[in-house]
């Protein structure tokens, strides 16, 4: 155990939001946002994150955490009622263990922070500079605390946008962060002596900056304003999900793939070499594509694992399943969840899957929907099939063997099977057995009587009116 620990303040009430989930549990790139700063501290060397937050958001906030790093570095403790972030600080200082020395204060909402931010502030702190806050140059410093220097350039108290008080202060372009690092004892001490003196009524944790700056010192560590925008209202969600999405990509474009502008990539996301992913393509959750893989536009991959060298051509949608090597779907195909695709699997355009297998070199090449299947090596499907697979009660499968060949606009009347090497005659309606190598053709026979359309179009001219039209 290091004796570097993390707060993570996420208690307030988001109520610029206008949502009845805590900020930090919306999701950007894929994961609620209380998910960055605690990857970040845990990355700079935090081996105990204390998180705070209110009693409605506390359950949620523990299991997603414990979810994605484990139970050992996560406590999440309660702020009841929320009285501004000197208060939360305060409440999450009280979770700490003696044996923390030194303590990153993130917030919950500020999640473009990376790793290497945190370290330049972990590594600022010394014992004669006990507080060292992040800060920024932000063209525009709507809503964010402002940073007060001396006349020697030091910086000694931290003013909040609705407390400026004069137009000097007013110009201040150089905000507050959000994210601090500092030494556990003085921070205690400092804590203990805040007042609720100001616009809002709240405690500020800010307002330990001038109690550091008469006792030891505060430092500064600037960084981009890429790195500390908040989110407090949608506006920002947004735009720190397109900071995401953008920063995302250059990580794979940097290890050989290439991603298009517009693409939208999860950060849980795992890609291999030389994937091609087009604009408007989203590949989401815990998915991951395999080496040569290529993702056309509008495809939309959730929860999936794609192979080597598969190919989704536009609007494949993919959700729960598995595509094997050199499997090519689309455009406009559908997998839903529980389809398993072997390799060098085709699903043309119009083609749906639910939990069915496909086994090596099956195709279903137009307009089908094949539920709860099992599709042998080989086997074709012609166009406009359908397993039907629910009888408005259960579901049922339909077992079709390798080397079939099922004709086109046929219905396969689950449970059935069809069994290897056979041959669905076109339009058939299969309700019983088909036995391996058998021809089934299950359809009305057609007859043809000579001359009779003919007749019938003269006996209905006979009875219209002259000048009637048709
Ligand atoms: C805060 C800073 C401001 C800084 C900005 C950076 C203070 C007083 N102000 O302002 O200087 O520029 O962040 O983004 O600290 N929270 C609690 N309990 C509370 C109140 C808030 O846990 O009682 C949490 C929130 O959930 C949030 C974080 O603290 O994650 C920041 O609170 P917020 O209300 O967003 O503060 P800002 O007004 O953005
Ligand atoms: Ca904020």
């Amino acid at each position: 155990m290091s004796d570097l620990a993390a707060l993570i303040l996420a208690g307030g009430q988001s109520r610029r939001m206008r949502s009845p989930l805590s900020k930090v549990l919306h999701r950007a790139a894929g994961r609620p946002l209380i998910h960055y700063p605690v990857a970040a501290a845990i990355a700079a060397g935090a081996s105990r994150v204390v998180v705070i937050a209110s009693p409605k958001d506390r359950d949620t906030i523990e299991a997603y955490l414990v979810s994605a790093f484990g139970r050992d570095p996560i406590r999440v403790t309660v702020q009841d009622p929320p009285r501004g972030t000197g208060d939360a600080a305060r409440v999450g200082v009280a979770a700490l263990d003696a044996s923390v020395r030194r303590v990153l204060i993130l917030c919950g909402d500020v999640p473009l922070i990376t790793r290497r931010d945190v370290e330049q502030l972990g590594s600022a702190l010394a014992s004669e500079q006990p507080l060292v806050v992040g800060t920024c140059q932000m063209p525009d410093p709507t809503g964010y605390g402002r940073i007060l220097r001396n006349g020697e350039g030091r910086a000694y108290a931290i003013r909040e946008h609705r407390d400026l008080a004069t137009p000097a202060e007013r110009a201040i372009r150089e905000i507050n962060a959000g994210v601090y690092a500092v030494l556990a004892e003085p921070l205690m001490s400092a804590l203990t002596g805040l007042t609720p003196n100001n616009a809002q009524g709240e405690y500020y944790l800010t307002d330990i900056l001038p109690v550091f700056a008469r006792a030891g010192g505060v430092g500064t560590v600037d960084l981009s304003s890429d790195a500390v925008v908040g989110v407090n209202d949608r506006s920002q969600l947004a735009h720190v999900q397109d900071v995401m999405f953008e920063r995302i990509a250059e990580r794979h474009r940097a290890a050989g793939s290439s991603i298009c502008r517009g693409a939208c990539i999860d950060d849980a996301v795992v890609l291999g070499e030389d994937v091609l992913v087009q604009s408007g393509a989203h590949l989401r959750g815990n998915t991951r594509v395999g080496d040569g893989s290529s993702i056309d536009v509008g495809c939309v991959v959730t929860d999936s694992t794609l192979g080597a060298k598969v190919t989704l051509l536009p609007y494949t949608v993919v959700s729960e399943s598995q595509i094997g090597d050199g499997c090519q779907l689309g455009p406009f195909a559908h997998a839903r969840p529980k389809s398993v695709l072997e390799a060098e699997v085709k699903l043309g355009n119009f083609v749906e899957t639910k939990a069915t297998l496909m086994r090596r070199g099956a195709k279903a090449n137009h307009l089908s929907y094949l539920g709860d299947g099992d599709v042998g090596e080989n086997t074709n499907i012609g166009a406009g099939t359908i397993f039907c697979n629910y009888d408005g009660f259960s579901k049922h499968k339909t077992i079709v063997g390798r080397d079939v060949f099922i004709g086109s606009d046929s219905q396969l009347i689950a449970p059935v099977r069809v069994g290897d090497g056979a041959y669905v005659a076109t339009a058939s309606t299969v309700n019983l057995d088909v036995p391996a190598d058998a021809l089934a053709i299950g359809r009305a026979r057609q007859t043809n009587k000579p001359g009779y359309a003919k007749a019938l179009r003269e006996r209905l001219a006979a009875t219209k009116k002259p000048g009637s039209g048709h």
